[in-house]
């Protein structure tokens, strides 16, 4: 049997580029060598391609020979994007784009994909565009009824012309504290708790410099606690994992630099309580055009155990020690087989895609 040629996208123009090699790293030494030919294809801070060499540790990729993908069906194959270089191009039978934030998670990545015809791992464009935006998340999340934490939206335009009437409009609506998040973001970053009624126009002014749009939301004394989901039709979920920080919050620092933040794969949480968290995981799935696999994430208040779904990742770390991949390993599925699992999904929904007509046909 031929081998599945692979292409690792991973990098990318965000904070989260570090997180992505990292990522990268650990899929590619799960991807079983006599089953699938893997091109490692690393997007630096500028956002230039890189075609990697094999046998190299991702990162190496970095320093590899300019590479694009054709918007052009057929072609599947990503090409020399230099002058005068030897024109090897290397054909891709399915892509897993392990790329985070901005140009990689939001849909821009998956159109070019979809518009070069190759298969590729997770949600679509419109899936992923809405999954990275918080507050199109909510609104959707809201119309189906979903728990979510009263919010309120507040734009850039609207802060530069009235940040006391911002203010106001905020603190008549929620009490403090509440959490600032600009729209468009992960990773914690631009995040302010704000305590204090004078904090909040600063908080507001500096979560602007990271998304016209920032959501100001309720906060609450909460337990951060997550679902692991996989799959179409059926999507199946996880045991829950809870985070557990010994800082204020689940902030950059606990995330990436704390090494005392500890994850609970199981979350100590009763099994009733698992199973709502699962069944509702899964109607957020469906709300947010979610396909192939995602992490949803609850805000579980501590003293009563109410829960708000507070967002869903489309592209969830994938380090063989994250949160994503350890649910999974914790509900029998290893982290190799959920790898070739992504794929085959990938596979499928292409293959259905494909089927759909393109042009009209008298019925
Ligand atoms: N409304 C809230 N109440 C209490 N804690 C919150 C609230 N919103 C966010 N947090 C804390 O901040 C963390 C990061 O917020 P989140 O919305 O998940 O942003 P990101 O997309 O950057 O991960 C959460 O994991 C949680 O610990
Ligand atoms: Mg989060």
């Amino acid at each position: 049997m031929d081998k599945l040629r692979v292409g690792l996208i991973f990098g990318g123009r965000s904070v989260e580029h570090e997180v992505s090699i990292a990522s990268a790293t650990s899929i590619y030494r799960a991807l079983d060598p006599t089953r699938y030919e893997v091109t490692l294809v690393a997007i630096d801070h500028d956002g230039r391609w890189h075609r990697g060499a094999p046998k190299l540790p991702p990162e190496a990729s970095l320093r590899g020979d300019l590479v694009s993908l054709a918007p052009m069906p057929g072609a599947r194959a990503l090409v020399p994007a230099e002058r005068g270089a030897p024109a090897t191009a290397t054909p891709l039978d399915v892509v897993i784009p392990i790329v985070h934030g901005r140009g990689g998670e939001d849909g821009s990545l998956q159109g070019l994909l979809e518009l070069a015809e190759i298969p590729y791992v997770g949600s679509g464009v419109l899936g992923s565009a809405i999954q990275m935006d918080k507050e199109v998340s909510k609104r959707l999340l809201a119309a189906a009824g979903l728990p979510i934490l009263p919010y309120l939206c507040v734009r850039a335009s609207e802060l530069a012309r009235d940040s006391r009437g911002c203010a106001e409009r905020v603190l008549a609506a929620l009490r403090l504290p509440v959490f600032v998040k600009p729209a468009n973001l992960g990773s914690s970053v631009g995040i302010h708790k704000v305590k204090a009624a004078a904090e909040l126009v600063p908080a507001l002014e500096d979560a602007v410099r990271y998304d016209p749009k920032v959501v100001v939301e309720q906060g609450i004394a909460a337990r951060d606690i997550e679902i692991a989901l996989l799959g179409d039709n059926p999507v199946e979920a996880s045991v829950p994992g809870e985070i557990r920080t010994h800082r204020e919050w689940y902030d950059y620092e606990a995330k990436y630099v704390d090494e005392a933040t500890e994850l609970l794969v199981p979350a100590p949480i009763s099994d009733a309580l698992a199973q709502e968290l699962r069944d509702t995981a899964i109607r957020a799935f469906r709300a947010l055009e979610g396909r192939g696999f995602a992490r949803v994430d609850f805000l579980v208040d501590q003293n009563t155990d109410t829960y708000y779904v507070n967002e869903l990742n489309s592209l969830p770390g994938f380090t063989d020690v994250s949160m994503y991949p350890r649910m999974w390993e914790a509900s029998g599925l290893s982290y190799p087989a959920l790898i070739d699992r992504l794929i085959e999904l990938a596979l499928e929904s292409h293959r259905d895609r494909s089927k759909l007509e393109t042009q009209y046909r008298k019925p």
